[in-house]
C-alpha cells in the first residue's frame, strides 16, 4: 500500500510507509497528530480534515456532496480540503502528501 506523508499542525513530517485503509484510519493507526477520527469514518465529525498537496489534488479527486457539506462548516476549509476518512488509499496514491489541519 502507499507511502503517505502527513505534515502535522506543528509542522512535523510523519511518514507512514505502508498506509492501510483510508487517510484517517492510517493516521490514527500511526498516531499522526491532529487527526482524531471521532465519528469512526462516517463523515460526520470533520476531525480528519486535511489539505491535499496541490500536486496530488487531481489524483485524489474531489469531495462528495455529503463531505462538502461537512467541510463548509470548517473555517479552515480550502479548495484542496478533504475529509481523510473519505479518501481510500490505493497503490496509485503512493507518495501522497497531505497537510493535517487539526483543531
Ligand atoms: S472521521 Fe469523522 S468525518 Fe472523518
Amino acid at each position: 500500500m502507499p507511502k503517505v506523508t502527513y505534515i502535522t499542525p506543528s509542522g512535523e513530517e510523519k511518514v507512514v510507509a505502508d498506509a492501510q485503509g483510508n487517510l484517517m484510519t492510517a493516521a490514527v493507526a500511526n498516531q499522526v497528530e491532529g487527526i482524531d477520527g471521532d465519528c469512526g469514518g462516517v463523515c460526520s465529525c470533520a476531525t480528519c480534515h486535511v489539505h491535499i498537496d496541490p500536486e496530488w489534488a487531481e489524483r485524489v479527486g474531489s469531495a462528495t456532496d455529503i463531505e462538502t457539506g461537512m467541510l463548509e462548516l470548517e473555517d479552515s476549509a480550502g479548495e484542496n480540503s478533504r475529509l481523510g476518512c473519505q479518501v481510500e488509499l490505493t497503490p496509485e496514491l503512493d507518495g501522497l502528501v497531505v497537510r493535517v489541519v487539526g483543531r
